[in-house]
């Protein structure tokens, strides 16, 4: 047994069912991860990689097996507590950048923490300083549509980082962005994470971001290898 694991997945099955047929996209999905991790998830379209990290962000629930953060279980949490368990321990970022159009971009960094009032005293501080570190300090009263590609997902890493989440869940973080905005983020994410000490899930299939990783997972047939 690893004591020092941060995130501990065990034994998970995630199957879907359609009518009178199920399938079965997780069939047994087990995994460590420690803090200060960072692991790519690889595999073909369609082989469950965002089933996966919905379920890691319970955001969904397991069919069977077990997932926890530090000990702790997501999904033995009423539904306002799981609310403030995703909102401080773990970060998302998508594929998609998901910001706030009616917001600039500090106050979409800033949303995460004004969802359990009060939001801590160095929020506003700690916002700046992340959004100097992803290269945006120049743009901090600029709405989403005002940015480009690029600047927008280093906003939305710099939202994801805000509540120094434990575990950070990205979802092709890269695949709407040419190589230079993409190498960028990747960057970003890396020094981030080193700087933090969080655990790191990359789903991806861009092959050069996954070489960046010293783990990697593949998922296929519902296995991870
Ligand atoms: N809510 C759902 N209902 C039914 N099937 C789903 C649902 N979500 C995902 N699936 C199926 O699970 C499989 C894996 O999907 P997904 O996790 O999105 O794959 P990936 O991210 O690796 O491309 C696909 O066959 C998809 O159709
Ligand atoms: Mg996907």
């Amino acid at each position: 047994m690893t004591e020092a694991a941060a995130l501990r997945v065990r034994d998970l099955h995630k199957s879907f069912s359609t009518g009178d047929e199920t399938v079965v996209v997780l069939d047994g999905i087990s995994f460590e991860l420690r803090k200060n991790e960072a692991v790519a998830i690889t595999g073909p379209s369609g082989s469950g990689k965002s089933t996966l990290l919905h379920l890691l962000g319970a955001l969904d629930t397991p069919t069977s097996g077990t997932i926890e953060i530090d000990g702790a279980s997501a999904f033995d949490l009423k539904e306002k507590d799981l609310a403030r368990f995703r909102n401080q321990t773990l970060g998302f970022i998508f594929q998609e950048h998901h910001l706030l159009p009616q917001y600039t971009v500090l106050e979409n960094v800033l949303l995460p923490t004004l969802a359990f009032p009060p939001a801590p005293e160095t929020a506003e501080a700690t916002a700046l300083e992340l959004l100097e570190r992803v290269g945006l300090s120049h743009r901090l009263g600029h709405r989403p549509t005002q940015l480009s590609g690029g600047e927008r997902q280093r906003a939305a890493v710099a939202r994801a980082l805000i509540q120094s989440p434990k575990v950070v869940l990205c979802d092709e973080p890269t695949g709407n962005l040419d190589r230079a905005n993409a190498d960028a983020v990747a960057k970003l994410l890396f020094e981030l994470h080193r700087d933090a000490g969080n655990v790191l899930i990359v789903v991806t299939h861009n092959q050069e971001l996954a070489a960046q990783f010293e783990r990697k997972l593949d998922l296929a047939d519902g296995k991870l290898s």
